[in-house]
């Protein structure tokens, strides 16, 4: 999955359509989920986004195999479910990946943007997909990156990517993570 994801590194910031960063991610990653998750696909009608295509498809190809693990691992006899939505505001471009999993618990909430933090078996993961894309996100776009466990169980993360300024030199600034 990585692979896809580095093929193009030396891309750069251009106009790039989420939502067709999403349809391809979901593509890509069809082997992964299909037998596990359906999928809820609500795309809004968003404009472009000035950013690095292949960062923004290893952020969402990240989260939508985070929620593909996160479902296998409650063995259910029938398929969980993932939802992909997008947005726009005034400001920012929003894109939520949410599953019907087991969520995550309070505890290792803070942790989970943590480099090599991971709960999966050793071999399983490396526990850098989410802090890859928080540095991605935070650091490269001046976006958001957070996660909620909604009341009905499960997790999603949503990303924002801003619409303005969006020209200007991408700051190296790092903030903490908001979880
Ligand atoms: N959708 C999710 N549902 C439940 N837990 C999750 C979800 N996404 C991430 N997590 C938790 O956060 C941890 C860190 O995720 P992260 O993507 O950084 O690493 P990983 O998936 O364990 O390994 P990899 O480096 O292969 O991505 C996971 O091990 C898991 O415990
Ligand atoms: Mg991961």
């Amino acid at each position: 999955m990585r692979h896809y994801s580095f093929k193009d590194i030396t891309d750069t910031f251009r106009l790039f359509d989420i939502n067709k960063s999403i349809q391809d991610g979901l593509v890509i990653a069809k082997n992964q989920y299909n037998t596990i998750a359906t999928i809820d696909l609500q795309l809004g009608n968003i404009p472009l986004v000035f950013c690095n295509p292949s960062q923004i498809n290893q952020v969402i190809l990240n989260l939508l195999i985070n929620s593909t693990h996160a479902i296998k691992s409650q063995k259910k006899s029938s398929p969980g479910k993932i939802t992909v939505k997008t947005w726009v505001t005034d400001d920012y471009v929003f894109c939520s990946i949410r599953d019907d999993g087991p969520g995550i618990p309070d505890a290792i909430r803070d942790k989970i943007f943590s480099p090599f933090f991971t709960t999966k078996m050793p071999g399983e993961g490396t526990g850098l997909g989410l802090s890859i894309s928080y540095d991605i996100i935070a650091n490269k776009h001046r976006g958001s990156i957070f996660v909620d466990s909604p009341f009905e169980g499960g997790t999603m993360f949503t990303i924002s990517l801003p619409l303005k300024s969006q020209k200007t030199k991408p700051s190296v600034f790092r903030e903490d993570p908001v979880v």
